[in-house]
């Protein structure tokens, strides 16, 4: 028999398992059978699925398996409620998400368990993390939605929201998209991942107690195909996804070109990196949470360890004892550590991974139970090139890697096509604060992992998709400028006269490439004619060859990145003054292109230069209040190599318009000027070269955004693409961007006021920069 004096010896504690009666009443008083939830009701069940307990194997319910029907009814409830819960207005929005709140934390141990059967992970974690974050996102955009009208006025919601979430975090995922969605007067379809829809299911039976409008939120179950013909649907206007890069680059073609606006939350494989000066045992417990939370079925999981070669040996020998005494088991006892995988599928493709390996395998010698369970795992002596530290496993294994020097650290954890998330353990600030920026991630930890929060933006760059959830900067993905934008008319380039008239000497202008005005590789050039049938010159025609050579020149330019902003913004005034100095020049040549007076376009252009060198210095980041003893930094980060194709109308305006918040905040710039009239870009480039910016930051290539459009917008390294031409180019640079899922930012053929409040300001700046959400703990 165990005595007690035994039990203090092993330290062995007992099963503690939570109750699972409610839940399982609750599918019971459904029969166990549940329809789509659409118009503030349930569907009668129609072609059922199952969905099982992973940690057991037994069927839980039966869900429906959404058709294109059930999608387009659900879309039409939606469109129905829209305009209705948008006039409510913010502060009675706000009402309404608070009383979700309140509801999801009056029923927190319901959700927590079905969450937990449903799911398969701990119900420490859905009750203590995951169900606590629901109801502060409910609560952090309650307040968002009370403040929206008078701090951010002049916008309005997007529409109807298409929200198709990953089955790791299926309630939290639930909320991230639906409170910034609800908050900004949208309303929604949600589709919940097959493996686990049921939390959604019971959030939604128990929305209308929070007085939630029929409409506003309809669920449509079923799988990838549901989803994809949500995403098709032309009655939605925007898609907010989550999950594999896979799937979020398809998204991304489906809805190329469609206008619908598009965040994605996809996969990473994140850097865990420890100095050698770190509290290692701080940052071995770390990593129980980097990678054996959820059982590392975390998009932003700390699943790729690089640790210091002086500690590493040591560091893997502790690591490897605490593996050991991971509990794994029974997801409702209360005292495990480590749950179960999500299905046999997941299952399958963790063991086929980690079989591929090349490396030396440690599995935890802790007792793993029968089904749909696996160990938590440590893959040592791989290489940067190992297929294991390139690809993301979705499961409690965790691969590892030394390093030398603080410099290898920042190439090795950036050598991934993924930059979602990474820690950084050290007790050196100074060091911990220069890693950061230098680390390519969306949200970065410094001596922790995985905090998350609402007022926190969360969200990846590269691969790992864009856009921000969570923070003003989240919400503002789910609203858009108030009013009705005209469409754009194409100006049409003037064609050669029956009779030219031909003065002076022939002029061609080259591209700009690397601060150098270069030959069009293809040697041809187009002829641009003023409005009256003068010869103004010609332009180089650029091609693919040209745009790569931009490519790469704006690329090693990056270091203008680490400017200053005072440095930036007197680099931008100088722009300013030398283009005032020849401002009656390039008046002339806006008239002679476009036959108007160009004076006003060129003062215009001038304060333009102005008020971005005022805002390079100033377009501050912010402090989050997050509910913990931590500060969480949202950093203004360039986004990278911006490939923009200008708009036509405004020649000079328009380019100016588009480079200098673009170079203000950091960022290098691959310009297509107007192909109509070119020549005010072409210009303009000696004013560049006599201002002091450095060769590379700005590159001009002159020719057809047609033509120019596949190559830039395909172009692996460009960060970002924007078009605000009047060539129909929007869904091909859409299509082309899914590539390596680079942001994009485009017209869809719709006009913009370049001369007035619209040509400028936060809107630019917010797509010149990437937010870096840098979280620092503080006290002992
Ligand atoms: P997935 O990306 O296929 O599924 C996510 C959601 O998208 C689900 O609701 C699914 O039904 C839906 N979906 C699937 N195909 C679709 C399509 N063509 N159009 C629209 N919606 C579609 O993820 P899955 O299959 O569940 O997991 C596969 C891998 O994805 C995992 O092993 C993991 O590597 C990764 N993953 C990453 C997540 C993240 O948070 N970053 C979350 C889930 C999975």
């Amino acid at each position: 028999m165990t005595s007690v004096a035994s039990i203090f010896d092993s330290m062995a504690y007992g099963p503690a398992p939570e109750g699972h009666a409610e839940a399982l009443a609750w599918i019971a008083g459904h029969q166990g059978r549940f329809g789509h939830w659409i118009n503030g009701a349930f569907t009668a069940p129609g072609a059922v699925f199952e969905t099982r307990n992973p940690a057991t194997g037994k069927v839980l319910a039966e869900v429906s398996q959404g058709a294109g029907g059930d999608i387009s009814a659900a879309v039409a409830a939606a469109r129905a409620a829209q305009v209705k819960w948008a006039r409510m207005g913010g502060q009675r929005r706000a009402r309404v998400l608070y009383a979700l709140a309140r509801l999801v934390q009056k029923h927190a141990r319901l959700f927590a368990v079905l969450e937990t059967l449903d799911n398969g992970k701990p119900i420490r974690e859905a009750r203590d993390i995951d169900v606590p974050l629901v109801a502060r996102h409910f609560y952090y955009h309650a307040g968002l939605v009370q403040l929206l009208d008078s701090e951010q006025p002049g916008l309005q919601p997007v529409g109807v929201c298409g929200a198709v979430i990953p089955w790791n975090f299926p309630l939290l995922m639930l909320a991230w998209k639906l409170a910034p969605a609800l908050a900004a007067g949208n309303t929604v379809v949600l589709k919940p991942a097959e493996y686990t829809p049921l939390t959604a299911l019971f959030f939604a039976e128990i929305s209308r107690e929070a007085g939630l409008p029929k409409g506003v939120l309809n669920i449509v179950t079923g799988d990838g195909d549901t989803g994809a013909a949500l995403v098709a649907h032309p009655g939605v206007d925007k898609i907010a996804f989550t999950g594999s890069t896979s799937v979020g680059r398809k998204i991304r073609q489906a809805t190329a070109g469609s206008g619908k606006a598009l965040t994605l939350e996809l996969g990473g494989k994140s850097p865990y990196i420890v100095f050698d000066d770190a509290d290692i045992d701080s940052a071995v417990e770390g990593l129980v949470d980097a990678i054996w939370f959820n059982g590392g079925q975390v998009c932003c999981a700390g699943s790729r360890l690089l640790v210091q070669e002086g500690i590493a040996d040591r560091f893997h020998e502790k690591l490897k004892r605490r593996m050991d005494g991971l509990r794994m088991g029974d997801p409702l006892d209360k005292c495990i550590d480590v749950g179960a995988i999500v299905d046999p599928v997941q299952l399958a493709a963790i063991k086929d991974l980690v079989a591929g390996s090349d490396g030396e395998i440690y599995h935890a010698a802790c007792a793993v139970p029968e089904g749909c369970f696996y160990p938590p795992t440590l893959i040592s002596g791989l290489n940067s090139a190992s297929h294991l530290m390139q690809e993301e496993i979705f499961g409690p294994v965790l691969v590892s890697m030394t390093f030398r020097t603080p410099g290898e650290a920042v190439e090795l954890a950036n050598n991934t096509r993924y930059g979602l998330a990474a820690s950084i353990w050290t007790e050196n600030v100074n060091l911990a604060l220069d890693m950061a920026p230098k680390v390519k991630a969306g949200v970065v930890w410094v001596n922790a992992t995985n905090l998350f929060d609402a007022a926190a933006g969360f969200g990846g760059v590269r691969e790992s998709g864009f856009g921000r959830e969570g923070g003003w900067e989240g919400l503002m993905a789910y609203l858009k400028p108030a009013g009705k934008p005209k469409r754009l008319a194409s100006p049409k380039a003037t064609p050669a006269p029956a009779e030219a008239l031909v003065e002076g000497m022939d002029r061609t202008a080259k591209l700009y490439i690397g601060g150098k005005q270069a030959r069009p590789d293809g040697g041809y050039s187009q002829a641009i004619w003023s409005p009256k049938g003068k010869l103004l010159g010609h332009v180089g025609l650029g091609s693919r060859k040209d745009i790569r050579n931009a490519v790469e020149a704006a690329h090693a330019a990056k270091g203008w990145g680490r400017a200053t902003g005072h440095n930036k913004a007197q680099i931008l005034y100088y722009i300013g003054e030398n283009l005032s100095a020849r401002a009656a020049e390039f008046a002339a040549r806006i008239k002679d292109q476009t036959g108007r007076d160009g004076a006003d376009e060129v003062e215009a252009a001038i304060n333009r230069l102005f008020t971005y060198a005022a805002w390079a210095d100033k377009y501050d980041g912010q402090v989050k209040q997050v509910p913990m003893r931590a500060v969480a930094l949202a950093m203004n980060e360039p986004v990278g190599v911006i490939g923009a194709f200008c708009p036509e109308e405004m020649p000079l305006l328009g380019l100016i318009s588009v480079m200098a918040p673009a170079i203000a905040m950091g960022n290098t710039c691959v310009l297509i000027p107007s192909q109509t009239a070119p020549l005010s870009a072409t210009d303009f480039y000696q004013v560049l070269d006599t201002s002091d910016l450095p060769p590379g930051v700005v590159n001009i290539v002159t020719g057809s955004p047609q033509e120019l459009a596949k190559p830039l917008a395909g172009h692996l390294d460009v960060d970002a693409v924007w078009s605000f031409s009047a060539a129909p180019v929007s869904g091909l640079i859409e299509t082309e961007a899914a590539g390596n899922i680079k942001r994009t930012w485009v017209n869809h053929g719709l006009a913009r006021d370049w001369a007035g409040a619209a040509g400028e300001g936060r809107t630019f700046l917010a797509q010149a920069t990437e937010i870096k959400t840098i979280w620092v703990p503080y006290g002992e």
